[in-house]
């Protein structure tokens, strides 16, 4: 995809050629805008030493000074950029502006789960719309690392293990996020690429070693995807590929990035990332650092200044192609022209629908949480005595998650707080006081279930945060069983920010909902969902393994060498228990049931021509909602290649959609399948489609048995 017609790209080389060798480095610098005076950032930005800074968010104030000041500032260097710097390049402002501003919105891997491609994209575009008037323009999101091992901390930014719902959900955040690149925009910057899930052990900032054929069928697709939805920039990760650190890899930046998939926006490393290639132990000293990240594809230094110290001398010195360096001029400025920013470099302030906003933050959070288990004690009735207790009954931050930096937690109510202004003076509940006491709670005889707040603090979530162990703590599982002993049906409503093993005690509750770290709203949706004027309908975004020892466990693994695939059920590998997941991938229940009809194809087979020209085969299921209420089913649609010149997944998901059917009515979800669906990237790293058979699944998880099989002939 062109980024700019000729004229811009005309325009772009000739400021490229009135700039001194030092002007273009500039270009190539990203300075934090928090260690100086204003005046000094002007000088610098006069000199042409700065091409974006890194600016972070203001602080969240009732009356929005410290936000008209944000702006006020940042507007104040941008005149300073176009008046007074070499050529009036604009500037680039980034934040980490990852799921919420004056909102904070679901953790990205709980927007995921709601399986709602609009939903997403207006979530991310109110976050656009509440930021950019406060003078940012650039966000350095969405995330698409594809996590599989829930032990690391950074599950909590992703958008799930899966290619395909991971790049659906990036390229619908960044199209919310970018919108029409106006005023109320901001760039997005995908991130982190690439393979920064795939690190040993779940370790921060740990290694990869991930094959061409990985990184072309699973890890690539997701961050095409999110390209082709039009990001203007790219973050390289941390992590080291096969024994190379992404940030100084040609085969991984310039090659598979920019020439196969086709990226003309530019790459800026992560955060000092480009002097950490001397702790990797790549490069002898820092000088040695810029060449190689410069020559290896980074555009742009995020804060570290190898470039400009040593950028320029190893040009003149022959040791490195001023070329290079051109390049990546051209990228940046062709990214600041995408963003009519050479038209409209300032922000300004607007007034936002507040209603509106708050609106869209109560739905993605009525849609995401995950019904995992229901014996029928939900939806709770009004009319009947509840108890609600757990150590995050009161709690308010557990509800922010990771990476919200602008929010005020005073507006953010606990779960005892919505449960008291959802069901009113005199509404039938009491509260457990202390987080894990004993509850001797008189009434306890009249009451018709207990609910338990459980989950994870946000602070065992996030960047170099990551754990050894996937059960909850043992004070939430000493509390469970104490209160499974009362004798009262038992709710579990449990928020995380990443999947946790409930093997040890999923038995012990009537229901259990996976609430995530849902942000502003959490707790009055999870009141409508506890309640039923909400039906669940999200569905999980990441396998929830039944204990620790059972990850890596992921749906679309390759077939093992004999029949024993255990994530379907088929086998048990660890002596004394399953290797079976707990929930597998895209599971979740409703308060109504749906029946699928087996599917139905258009054609029996197809042939590879018509693949090639673009045909496609049409598979059409038919749901009825047999239940009592109206709700959500998620269609979710798996292909399985069953022989292929090299292993193919085990199924693999290449379509959803989410659609609301009232009670007793059915409805019917088409997917077309074409060349896309049916491919793969073989051994020459070529996409293919092979002769044969395939089996295409439709229903609402990853372990859905009803399918058709077509053939390519
Ligand atoms: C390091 C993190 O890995 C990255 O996600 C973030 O954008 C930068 N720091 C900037 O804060």
């Amino acid at each position: 995809m062109k980024l700019l017609d000729k004229k811009t790209e005309e325009k772009i080389e000739s400021i490229i050629s009135s700039l001194t060798l030092e002007q273009k480095i500039g270009q190539m610098n990203q300075s934090v805008a928090w260690a100086g005076t204003e005046e000094q950032y002007k000088e610098r930005i006069r000199r042409g030493e700065v091409g974006t800074f890194i600016v972070g968010v203001p602080a969240y104030t009732g009356d929005r000074s410290a936000e008209h000041e944000r702006r006020r500032f940042l507007n104040s260097l941008q005149k300073t950029a176009i008046e007074e710097s070499p050529c009036g390049i604009p500037l680039l402002f980034g934040a980490d502006v990852i799921h919420g501003y004056d909102l904070v919105y679901p953790i990205p891997l709980a927007t995921a789960a709601a399986f709602d491609r609009d939903l997403t994209e207006k979530v991310y575009r109110n976050i656009a719309v509440e930021c950019a008037r406060d003078g940012l323009n650039w966000t350095f999101a969405p995330v698409l690392d594809l996590p599989h091992d829930p032990r690391w901390g950074r599950c909590v930014e992703d958008g799930g293990e899966d290619p395909y719902l991971n790049g659906q959900t990036g390229a619908a955040a960044v199209r919310g996020f970018q919108g029409d690149l106006g005023n109320a925009s901001l760039i997005a910057c995908c991130k982190h690429y690439i393979g920064y899930g795939a690190m040993e052990g779940g370790r921060d900032y740990h290694n990869s070693d991930i094959s061409d054929y990985y990184m072309d069928n699973y890890y690539a697709p997701s961050f095409k995807m999110a390209l082709d939805a039009g990001a203007l920039t790219v973050m390289s990760s941390f992590n080291s590929v096969a024994g190379e650190p992404v940030t100084a890899s040609k085969k991984l930046l310039r090659d598979l990035l920019k020439k196969r998939m086709d990226f003309e926006g530019f790459v800026i490393s992560d955060y000092d990332a480009v002097k950490q290639l001397e702790t990797q132990g790549v490069a002898a000293d820092k000088r040695e650092c810029a060449r190689i990240a410069a020559e290896g594809g980074v555009d742009m230094e995020m804060v570290d200044t190898c470039y400009p110290k040593y950028l320029a001398d190893l040009v003149r010195s022959g040791e490195l192609d001023e070329e290079v360096i051109n390049e990546a001029v051209r990228r940046v400025l062709r990214v600041k022209f995408a963003a009519n920013l050479f038209e409209n470099p300032y922000k300004e302030d607007y007034e936002i629908d507040k209603a509106e906003h708050a609106a869209d933050a109560l739905r993605v959070c009525s849609e995401n949480v995950v019904l995992l288990k229901n014996n029928g004690v939900l939806p709770l009735s009004k009319d009947e005595q509840v108890f609600m207790a757990g150590p995050y009954l009161n709690e308010k931050h557990s509800h922010v998650g990771a990476w919200a930096g602008h929010y005020d937690v005073q507006t953010i109510p606990s779960f005892r707080e919505a449960a008291e202004s959802y069901l009113g003076e005199g509404g039938k509940v009491q509260f457990g006081g202390s987080p894990f006491g004993d509850f001797e709670v008189e009434s306890m005889e009249n009451c018709k279930a207990v609910v338990l707040f459980l989950g994870e603090t946000l602070f065992s979530t996030g960047e170099a945060v990551s754990v050894d162990d996937l059960t909850l703590p043992e004070d939430q599982i000493a509390l469970i069983h104490r209160m499974k002993k009362k004798g009262v049906p038992l709710v579990g409503v449990i928020c995380c920010g990443r999947p946790r093993a409930l093997g040890n005690v999923i038995d012990l509750f009537d229901a259990v909902i996976y609430g995530w770290h849902n942000g502003s709203y959490a707790a009055p949706a999870m009141m409508r969902v506890l309640y039923g004027d909400a039906n669940p309908c999200g569905h999980l975004p990441m396998t929830l393994p039944r204990v620790t020892g059972q990850i890596p466990v992921y749906y679309n693994a390759l077939s093992p060498a004999r029949d024993v695939n255990e994530y379907y059920g088929r086998a048990t590998s660890y002596y004394g228990t399953t290797a079976a997941p707990l929930y597998p991938f895209g599971y979740g229940l409703s308060y109504t049931a749906f029946e699928y009809s087996a599917p139905e194809c258009d054609k029996t087979e197809i042939s590879l021509s018509d693949l090639e020209k673009g045909k496609k085969l049409r598979i059409k299921v038919t749901v009825k909602n047999t239940g009592e209420r109206d709700g959500k089913t998620v269609a979710q649609c798996y292909v399985r290649d069953l022989v292929g010149s090299m292993m193919r997944p085990v199924r693999q998901l290449v379509g959803y959609e989410k659609k609301n059917i009232r009670r007793g009515r059915t409805t019917s979800f088409t997917f077309d399948i074409g060349k896309e669906q049916l491919g793969f990237f073989g051994s020459d790293r070529t996409f293919r489609v092979e002769k044969g058979e395939f089996e295409i699944y439709v229903g609402e998880c990853a372990t859905t048995t009803n399918k058709i099989t077509i053939k390519v002939i």
